[in-house]
């Protein structure tokens, strides 16, 4: 009973310890330095080979009574281990990072070692790099983190740089003073990525993926001039004017002359920062301006001056609202031919490495393949290359984050994480076109407590972002008694969304026959557009079953399944989108049904190794029958 009440100790401990969040306040900004579309600045890119070592007692965290940990244990000390232990026989090191296993970042630790394929704890990873001379007087240098999932603690030269929680978000430290000044020293960076779920985590222990621990995106070191933009927002309003929004951060951000420009428009507007750093400013739209659409995703170079600094980045756009059921893209309105996508490459070992030719490749099935113009990037926000990707490539994304089932409600620092997630996820992307939705919850049960919290994320995204609507995947209640299968929407945060999602799985979760799915009776709000955010079937790509009652996990079961839930929802006179579960087979420990799923969720249209299904088909004819229509 000791070790265990020690070990609930040293893991809250630890918990604490290696994301010691501020209190729960008002979440508006996330802390630290944003470097919104810091992607588009040139910089050092840290991936390729580091040290790794696993450490799943947090041993480097907080020693066995759950003190600090002692010398011996600290994995991130700028010391030369053998030397220091060969020169003196009193030293004692349990660690050597320099010495130990390589493996090559971005990518989840569960594909780097057989052992590793399960793991779920904290592993420290380290290497070195030469920082490139300063370019600007007073230069800063930030190091920038795409995603690390979950809880990460970064050392710069044996100096704590700072904290972060969250697996699917950017977070960057300064790390100016922290860096060596001579030139051509090497610098040491240790990152501690602890992937343990707990019961207050965003998502909870239990969800239906893989948990890919690691550090999943890029890792970089950018500079800046002292004074730089940290955020800037370039966006068309509703009402026909371009609006900008930028913040400097720096010792000049304050009364400083600003100007943004795009070339191609001739648009050239100069302003000055308030005595906050920021600078807000809008104008007529040009004439000429090209709005994004999927058929025509034009994007625009923006450039925004300040000092020294030259803020870049690639914008569409357009507009995206709601009027009764419909959803207007560009003022008309348009039916969101779309599908869901776990953030997993093609292939049989996916490790959430998304390169811009994953991302290629999986869009491109959803663009060319099925003729969709949406995705439903889920169940959290997916690393910024995919939602460039949809910009380029002319796709509608709905991006979420993963407050998903069974949330500590009730836990301000599980509140907390959640807004600090959504905010990250929206600063970091609200210069994306592509994304028309941010979703604030999957699936979730209905409570009081979960209704605060949903309601507290729903006016969050409103703070933050008036450009797009706001949505969430909800449930619906079921009549047993119906004769035909009578669905009602009963979830009060539908009153606050703009568009009312719905999962449903009637004939794969239940015993309806598939037959009877089109006579479904939906009860929904009239004045709201409904999108059917998921329905599907497994199926084993190649398992095949001819008989004219196919059994489940077969393809012939898969696409009937989808003829019949296309007719039923074809019915529902507010639909105006799907996106169907899903795009691609992906890694889900609950999946072990050793004929069809061996780990792997089978609801893809196509497996993990890309190989089409039927009802690959079945979705596509139905979106190439709409797309004409549209026409
Ligand atoms: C749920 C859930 C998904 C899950 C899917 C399934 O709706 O939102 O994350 O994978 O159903 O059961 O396959």
């Amino acid at each position: 009973m000791i070790i265990k009440t020690m070990q609930a100790l040293v893991l809250f401990l630890t918990s604490a310890l290696i994301c010691a969040a501020p209190a729960a306040r008002a979440v508006e900004a996330p802390d630290g330095p944003l470097l919104v579309s810091a992607d588009m600045r040139s910089g050092l890119d840290l991936s390729g080979p580091w040290h790794y070592s696993i450490d799943p007692y947090r041993s480097g965290l907080a020693g066995f009574h759950g003190e600090p940990p002692d010398a011996g244990q600290q994995r991130w000390r700028d010391v030369d281990v053998r030397k220091a232990m060969a020169d003196d026989n009193r030293v004692l090191y349990e660690f050597d990072l320099a010495h130990s296993p390589v493996a090559t970042l971005p990518s989840s630790w569960l594909t780097e070692a057989p052992e590793l394929r399960h793991y779920q704890g904290l592993i420290w990873y380290q290497r070195t790099f030469i920082k490139a001379p300063a370019t600007h007087k007073g230069e800063r240098q930030f190091l920038r983190l795409g995603a690390a999932n979950y809880k990460t603690v970064v050392y710069v030269n044996g100096e704590l740089a700072g904290r972060h929680e969250g697996g699917f978000t950017p977070f960057a430290f300064d790390v100016t003073k922290l860096l060596h000044r001579d030139a051509g020293r090497d610098n040491q960076i240790t990152v501690g990525v602890d992937s343990q779920a707990t019961p207050t985590n965003v998502p909870p222990p239990v969800t239906d993926w893989e948990n890919y621990g690691g550090l999943t995106r890029p890792v970089r070191l950018i500079s800046t001039p002292e004074t730089y933009v940290d955020d800037a927002w370039v966006r068309l309003g509703r009402d026909g004017r371009l609006m900008v929004d930028a913040h400097l951060d720096g010792a000049q951000a304050a009364h400083n002359p600003i100007r943004l420009r795009i070339a191609e428009l001739g648009l050239d507007l100069a302003g000055t920062t308030d005595a906050q750093g920021k600078w807000h400013a809008s104008i007529d739209a040009p004439r000429t301006l090209a709005r994004w659409s999927p058929e025509s995703p034009k994007l625009y170079d923006v450039v925004i001056d300040a000092g020294e600094d030259r803020w870049r980045d690639r914008i569409g756009f357009r507009t995206i609202e709601v009027r009764g059921a419909d959803i207007l893209l560009n003022g008309k309105p348009v039916f969101l031919r779309g599908i869901s996508l776990h953030e997993e490459e093609i292939g049989p070992n996916p490790t959430r490495d998304i390169t811009p030719e994953a991302a290629r490749a999986l869009l491109g099935e959803v663009k060319s393949g099925l003729h969709g113009n949406f995705v439903r990037l889920a169940h959290y926000p997916h690393s910024e290359v995919m939602t460039r990707m949809a910009d380029q490539m002319g796709l509608l994304v709905w991006s979420e984050v993963p407050v998903y089932w069974m949330v500590a409600w009730s836990n301000p620092d599980t509140l907390a994480a959640a807004r600090r997630m959504l905010a990250e996820n929206i600063l970091r992307d609200r210069n994306r076109a592509s994304i028309a939705i941010w979703s604030v919850a999957n699936e979730t049960p209905l409570s009081e407590a979960r209704n605060t919290f949903l309601r507290t994320l729903v006016s969050d995204v409103r703070g933050l972002d008036d450009t797009r609507l706001v949505s969430a995947a909800l449930l619906v209640e079921r009549d047993s008694k119906a004769s035909v299968p009578t669905m009602t929407m009963t979830d009060p945060l539908a009153d606050v969304l703009d568009v009312i999602a719905v999962n449903t799985y009637n004939g794969w979760y239940t015993p309806d026959r598939l037959a009877d799915l089109p006579g479904s009776v939906w009860h929904l709000p009239a004045d709201k557009p409904l999108v059917f955010s998921e329905f599907g079937a497994d199926a084993k790509a190649g398992f095949k079953d001819e008989r004219a009652a196919p059994r489940k996990f077969s393809e012939q079961y898969q696409a009937d399944y989808y003829r019949k839930t296309l007719e039923m929802a074809d019915k529902v006179p507010t639909l105006r989108g799907l996106s169907p579960w899903i795009l691609k087979d992906f890694r889900s420990p609950r999946r072990q049904n050793p004929d069809f799923q061996q780990g792997w969720n089978r609801k893809g249209l196509i497996s993990e190794t890309g190989q089409r299904k039927q009802a690959f088909k079945v979705l596509a004819e139905d979106y190439a029958k709409r797309q004409a229509a549209e026409r």
